[in-house]
Formats: structure tokens, sequence, C-alpha cells
């Protein structure tokens, strides 16, 4: 019997009573759909999976992303987001998938570089660190409706650029080459998300470098405030992996961010699989 317990008294949940590696019949698919839009992050304990089994949950949620090129997982379903290199050795600091990792330290929604963004993502925990390596959730919903009515009806159906270019030059200028510019071109994205059935959702992150119809220095001081504003405290949630933890989050109602770990001695291997979103967040919020 499925379990659903919060964590917080904003969002995210525990779930238990089930076996994703045995299977996850029709009815408890349509709890957790359920559940993923009501709670927002989803904690499932003690999943022992491995990328094949991995694979097949998470298509009960929808199509699946493709790993971008440049990435561990490039053309698959899987991303590998692990400071563990090829040869089962820890990597350089400096190695470009280390990089990645870093990148993935700024509040960000999943994939919002692209013209259609992913819906959910899920992390299953490897390999952990002995300290730190949590991830970080804040909920966009309860962020949104914590905003004042005037601002919530200014902000519904403006438009902000979200460019992968930019906001990885802002880590690192050796993480993204030309091609990766050139297959990741800026894109507009709705700053507000209409689709909840539980409620509309801001949606900014990392990529957001500007709005449409704002002077670039207004445009960033609204970003950084809104920013501020949706990952203060009382909006969020702070998951202490264990191994085989799989956590499931709702991209177009959360943003996440990884935390720091001792990168040059511990190892943490995580594989990611992300549900592609089934429409493009401006349609959605028109
Ligand atoms: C991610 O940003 O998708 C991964 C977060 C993490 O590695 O904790």
């Amino acid at each position: 019997m499925v379990e659903i317990t919060p964590l917080t008294p904003v969002f995210a949940a525990r779930v238990t009573g089930l076996d994703i590696g045995r299977g996850v019949d029709a009815a408890t698919m349509a709890t957790l759909k359920d559940a993923l839009d009501r709670h927002s992050v989803l904690v499932f304990p003690g999943q022992a999976i491995d990328d094949a089994a991995q694979v097949a949950f998470s298509e009960g949620f929808g199509p699946l992303e493709r790993t971008r090129p440049g990435a561990p997982g490039a053309g698959s379903p899987v991303i590998i987001l692990s400071n563990v290199g090829p040869d089962g050795g820890i990597e350089a600091p400096t190695a470009k998938q280390v990089l990645n990792n870093k990148a993935n330290r700024l509040w960000h929604h999943d994939s919002s570089f692209k013209q259609l963004p992913a819906r959910a993502s899920l992390l299953s925990a490897r390999e952990i660190p002995s300290a730190g390596g949590d991830t970080e959730f804040a909920s966009m919903r309860a962020a949104f409706a914590a905003l004042d009515p005037a601002e919530q009806a200014a902000l519904k159906g403006r438009v902000a650029i979200h460019d992968f270019g930019w906001s990885r030059a802002r880590v690192d200028a050796a993480l993204v080459s030309e091609d990766e510019r050139r297959q990741h071109p800026p894109v507009r994205q709705a700053m507000v998300l209409e689709e909840n059935p539980y409620g509309p959702a801001l949606y900014l992150g990392a990529h957001a470098r500007s709005i449409e119809g704002m002077e670039e220095e207004a445009a960033r001081i609204l970003i950084d405030r809104l920013m501020a504003h949706a990952t203060q405290p009382a909006f969020t949630y702070a998951h202490r992996w264990q191994r085989h933890d799989l956590v499931m989050w709702d991209n177009r109602a959360v943003l996440h961010r990884a935390t720091p770990f001792a990168t040059a001695t511990e190892r943490r291997h995580m594989v990611r699989t992300c549900v592609a979103g089934s429409a493009p967040t401006l349609a959605v919020a028109a």
C-alpha cells in the first residue's frame, strides 16, 4: 500500500510502500502523478534500481528527454551526474563533467534553455559522499502565492529569455563550446506557469538572462529579487541523500540545486532521467 507523507508544511513528500524495480501498476501511477502535481518533490527511499528500471519507471510519466551532446550519457535517456570517470576513478576538478556538476549548484529548472523544457526529473543515488552533496529544492508555487496580487498580475504574461551559453559562461568560460552555443540558442519562456492544477508557479532559474520589454539592468534586478524571494528558507527543502534514494521533482513547480562536497576525495555518482514537457511554457501560459 503506497503511503505519501509530507516532508514540509509547504511541499515535498516521502513515498513508501512500493518497489519500483518490480514495476508499478496503472492505479499507483495515477496516484503518483497526482502526488507530483500536489507535492512537487517526491522522495522514494530504498530503491536499488539500475538504469533500465529507472528508465522504465520514468517512462510511466511520459516520453523522456535525450541527454544533450557534450554531457555524460549523451544521446541516451540517462545523464550521469558524477565525479567518477569512466575508468572508475575520481575525476580532476577541472574535468568538464565535474565543472558541469558545479553549474548544477546554481538554482535552476532542468533544461529551461530548451524550447520544450523538461516536465520532471528523477535522480537516483548510486554512490553518495559521507558529508555534503545534498540537493535543495525551492517551491515556485509557494513563492508565487506569497507575492502581492498586483505583482502576480504584472508577472503573468511576461517572458524571460533563457540562455544556456550565457549561464554556463558565468560558471566557467571553458564550460561552453561554440558548438554548444549553436545547439542551444536563447529561448523565450513564460515567467509564470499556470498549468499545475494546484496553483501557478514562477519560472526563472540560472538560465533566465533577461526579460522581454525591460531594460537589462531593471530585468536583472527583478530576476534577482524574485530568485531571492523564492529561495528563502520557508519555501525550501534540503534532501540529505541515502544511497538508493530516488527523488523525483516537477521542474515546472520547483527550482533545485546541488550543494558542495569533497569532490577531490569523495565519490558521488547520481543518475538522472528527465520526462519531457508536453507543451512549451508559452503555449500553456498564454
Ligand atoms: C541536477 O541539478 O539536476 C542534479 C542535482 C544534484 O546533483 O544534486
